[in-house]
């Protein structure tokens, strides 16, 4: 892949869009809303719930407006990833106690690890874990494994799982707590040089990926898979190439919770229950703008599940109690104002789904970056989809290799 091609084009088109996807939308409501192009919220208004449904996956029913059509269809061409076909199937021993996402995982990274690291001797994983990924590499590959967490607790879980299934390792296997930091670790730096190791990081959360690559340019093999990009922090870990640096996108911490947000293919009960949230979180924040007008803010937070069936009176009064207000309205008026504001929440809710839509294309955008700066490191690169996004969403891998 052209990864330069790429994220220029994907930036061309992101770009004019930034007040759009770098700001939350209720914090700045009703404002916010003049982002989204009239005809956009006008065709959104005009769908029925199958059609938001399709919206909320990226299909436009019925006749969407031209702007908004060719938008997501180039943002679509732009954010398709070739996919990493393969999966070294593990045995019921080798998969006990391991959930499916994590067995999806492992037989997948299993798979790619294989025919791309045969030069490989040694290997380390950073934020390891209970050490799955290095007790199957160890038994796998032969390899000489360390297993980096800054976890003891799940460290020792790890070595009381290889105990008691009296796994056969294969390859030395050792379990280091330590912390990975930038800067110098005498300890640890080496363990991340030599052109017969890998270091590999799996959902390496924020600049925890970046940490990893900057310590293992003197490795001969990297895959890394990102998550939690919400606790990354710009400029520091965005752009980090020189080519990302040319063409910088104005990434806010909004902009970065969006690219965590993206699940593709809820099912029809994921995605009303979704509604069903928003709907009574898009109402409280309403009702308390009204109400405590002095207050900048005022954040709802996540409430028990079954609060989001009941009536809206019994969520706000839960939720009014918890921050310690009092709207002084009774069940049947915060009822009424739920149903008196329903228009707007659903203005609101569509916004969100129109909002959605960049998520993917602003993830690809940081992974980009990060192949363009182990490019311009001396890695020959790929970026590959490894996990079924149903599964495990946070499904880009970065691989990179040197040309020995
Ligand atoms: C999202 S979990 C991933 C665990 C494992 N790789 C997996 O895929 O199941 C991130 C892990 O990284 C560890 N971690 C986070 N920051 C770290 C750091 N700076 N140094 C070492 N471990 C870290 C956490 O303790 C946690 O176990």
């Amino acid at each position: 892949m052209d990864f330069q091609a790429r994220l220029e084009a994907l930036t061309h088109q992101l770009r004019p869009w930034s007040a759009l996807w770098s700001r939350s939308i209720l914090q700045g409501w009703p404002e916010s809303g003049a982002a989204y192009p009239e005809e956009w919220r006008a065709y959104a208004r005009s769908l029925d719930g199958a059609g938001e449904r399709s919206l909320d996956q990226g299909v436009l029913q019925g006749v969407p407006p031209p702007s908004l059509a060719a938008l997501l269809g180039a943002l679509q061409e732009l954010t398709a990833i070739p996919w990493h076909d393969g999966r070294h199937a593990l045995t019921v021993t080798e998969t006990q106690g391991l959930s499916d996402k994590k067995t999806h995982e492992l037989e997948r990274v299993l798979a790619l690890l294989g025919p791309r690291t045969r030069f490989i001797q040694q290997a380390v994983d950073i934020g390891g874990g209970m050490g799955h990924l290095a007790r199957l590499c160890a038994r796998t590959f032969g390899w000489t494994f360390h297993s980096i967490d800054r976890d003891a607790a799940l460290q020792d879980k790890g070595r009381q799982w290889l105990k008691r299934t009296r796994s056969a390792v294969g390859g030395p296997l050792s379990f280091i707590q330590a912390s990975v930091e930038d800067g110098s670790q005498p300890r640890l730096d080496p363990l991340f040089s030599g052109p017969d190791r890998a270091s590999i990081g799996l959902h390496t959360c924020g600049p925890l990926a970046l940490t990893q690559i900057r310590k293992s340019q003197g490795a001969g093999f990297i895959l890394n898979i990102g998550c939690c990009y919400d606790k990354l922090e710009v400029p520091r870990d965005y752009p980090v190439s020189r080519v990302g640096r040319e063409h910088p996108l104005p990434f806010t911490p909004h902009a970065l919770a969006l690219t965590t947000r993206e699940r593709p293919r809820k099912t029809e009960a994921e995605f009303a229950r979704m509604k069903q949230v928003y709907a009574w979180r898009f109402a409280f924040h309403l009702l308390s703008k009204q109400r405590f007008p002095e207050r900048d803010f005022v954040r709802a937070g996540d409430a028990p599940r079954a609060l989001y069936d009941g009536p809206f009176a019994i969520y706000a009064l839960d939720r009014l109690e918890r921050l310690g207000l009092s709207s002084g309205m009774t069940e049947a008026e915060l009822d009424a104002f739920e149903v008196s504001v329903r228009a707007e929440t659903r203005d609101l809710l569509l916004c969100h789904l129109l909002r959605d839509r960049f998520a993917r294309a602003l993830e690809v955008v940081l992974l980009l970056d990060r192949a363009m700066f182990l490019e311009e490191l001396g890695f020959q690169v790929e970026l590959l989809q490894l996990f079924e996004p149903d599964v495990s969403p946070r499904n880009l891998a970065l691989i990179a290799s040197r040309n020995t």
